[in-house]
């Protein structure tokens, strides 16, 4: 097992048993992330819905399949990336989760993001974009990199996608969803060399 996978695992069994998040009461059981603990690309999403909280592992539902879709299309797969959420419990009916909830998951996150140490944080839709950039609107931010300076977090490369699910029900946004993920590869390119 490398050091990062080894260190991901005890960082999740630690938070599995400690994190405060009130949704725990009512999910079937926490959904940490998934892939490779050495990505280059780490992905957010919102939250665990029905599917994911059932088996435990993010992204498995139909937005799961559209994202699987989309990284064929950069020749990358799930096990190439890393991909988990803003909250690792899955809110009840699928509501918005809240700032408490978000604020309870968010140490999770950040223990996260320092092991993996990803080149690039790609935010999918809105709740997660507006985690770490705030007051801006996911129509004006989304297929646009942004360096942001955070206590918990340093400085890191973020880029904002429209979430999957979002887009699977709107034409226009899978387009543009599409067209955004497709920059990935040039992105990362770009950023790498900069290092
Ligand atoms: N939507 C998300 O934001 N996360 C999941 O894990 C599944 C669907």
């Amino acid at each position: 097992m490398t050091d990062k996978k080894e260190a991901l695992k005890k960082v999740n069994a630690f938070w599995i048993e400690h994190c405060t998040c009130s949704l725990r009461k009512e999910a079937l059981q926490a959904v940490p992330g998934d892939g490779s603990a050495d990505a280059e690309i780490l992905f957010i999403g919102e939250a665990p819905g029905k599917k994911e909280d059932l088996l435990g592992v993010p992204f498995i539902g139909s937005a799961g399949k559209f994202l699987s879709e989309m990284l064929a299309s950069i020749k990358l797969k799930r096990e190439d990336i890393f991909i988990t959420n803003v909250v690792k419990y899955r809110p009840p009916e699928n509501r918005d989760p809240s700032p408490e909830e978000k604020e309870a998951c968010r140490q999770w996150l950040v223990d996260q993001v320092e092991i993996i140490d990803p080149v690039l944080i790609v935010t999918l839709g809105r709740h997660a974009m507006k985690n770490f950039i705030l007051d801006k609107k996911i129509s004006d931010v989304h297929g646009k990199t942004f360096y942001v300076t955070s206590p918990d977090l340093g400085t890191r490369t973020f880029y904002c996608l429209y979430h999957p699910a979002a887009a699977l029900y709107n034409g226009g946004l899978r387009e543009a969803l599409k067209k955004d993920f497709k920059k990935i590869p040039s992105l990362l390119k770009k950023i790498q060399k900069k290092k």
